[in-house]
């Protein structure tokens, strides 16, 4: 289920988290690894307010591998420990709780020293924007299904403390966070991705942008998956030569309309669904280097 959000919204999602906070020693900010920077919340220093973080980025399996490599390395630069993890398939999920507890680590022995604290599971709370996959996630760590996926914001419900292992405590409930609305390239690649409701959005629109932003970097994939002919756009800011991708791709399809012509919105959706799905290859939208 996608979400709106509006200022109440954000506002008492927010306050949410920070009432949460005060039970929980560390938090799992989730980002799809795709887009680390679009899949974050702008506010999100703020509302954590300093609470030891592990940054995942989730989805990997979807994702260029060495991006996702560049990007942890930035992660770590900031001072932000990072991990690259797929919730849906498995991969690096066993590493977090030993994360999670290192990152705890310091503050813990400072206290143990002061005979302050007694061993315990560490209590984490995940954190996210809507599909980043932090239902997935607590499926997975709990290994099984106690967090329905879709979310509702203002909705509470009873929570719960999941055991994993003997070392963690995980809140059943996430916090879901908002992702960066008013930057319009956000937007789109958040729409690249499928996690914004595309029934509002135009097919075509995120498609064009797809090709605009993707064909050059990742020419070889469109290649291979659509057996593409001739080049990829000599000019990516010329619409013509970006269309011409699309009608490309509709051919090789067979997404015609009478008169021979392609059907543009037809080839969007194969694109736009080989795409989000993986078969058009793992592909990164954003490089760190784009915000330094
Ligand atoms: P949320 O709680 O943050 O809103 O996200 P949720 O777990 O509902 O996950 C959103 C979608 O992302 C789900 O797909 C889920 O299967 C998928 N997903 C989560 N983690 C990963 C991952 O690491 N890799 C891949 N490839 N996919 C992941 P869906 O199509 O909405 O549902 P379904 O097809 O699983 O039923």
């Amino acid at each position: 289920m996608t979400i709106q959000w509006f200022p109440g919204h954000m506002t008492r999602a927010r306050r949410q988290i920070q009432e949460k906070l005060k039970q929980i020693d560390a938090v799992i900010e989730l980002l799809d690894a795709r887009v680390p920077h679009s899949s974050r919340n702008p506010m999100i220093d703020e509302i954590l307010r300093g609470k030891p973080r592990l940054v995942l980025l989730n989805k990997a399996d979807l994702a260029d591998q060495r991006a996702t490599d560049r990007w942890i390395a930035a992660f770590r630069e900031d001072g932000l420990d990072s991990l690259a993890v797929d919730a849906a398939g498995g991969q690096g999920i066993k590493e977090i709780s030993a994360r999670v507890k290192k990152l705890v680590a310091p503050q813990w022995e400072r206290m143990a020293a002061r005979g302050v604290v007694k061993p315990r599971a560490v209590r984490v709370l995940i954190v996210g924007i809507p599909n980043v996959g932090k239902s997935t996630l607590i499926n997975r760590l709990a290994g099984r299904s106690v967090a329905a996926t879709g979310d509702r914001p203002g909705v509470t419900k009873g929570q719960q403390w999941i055991k994993v292992g003997g070392e963690m405590e995980l809140l059943d409930t996430p916090g879901i966070l908002w992702p960066k609305f008013d930057d319009q390239t956000v937007g789109m690649r958040l729409a690249v991705i499928g996690s914004i409701r595309e029934e509002i959005l135009n097919l075509e629109e995120i498609a064009f942008f797809a090709v605009k932003t993707l064909a050059g970097k990742y020419w070889d994939a469109f290649v291979e998956r659509f057996g593409l002919e001739g080049g990829p756009p000599e000019d990516p800011d010329d619409p013509g030569q970006i269309v011409d991708v699309l009608e490309r791709i509709g051919r090789k399809r067979g997404c015609l309309v009478s008169g021979g012509r392609v059907d543009l919105e037809k080839a969007s959706g194969v694109l736009l669904r080989d795409l989000r799905s993986g078969k058009l290859g793992r592909i990164t939208l954003e490089e760190p280097e784009e915000f330094r």
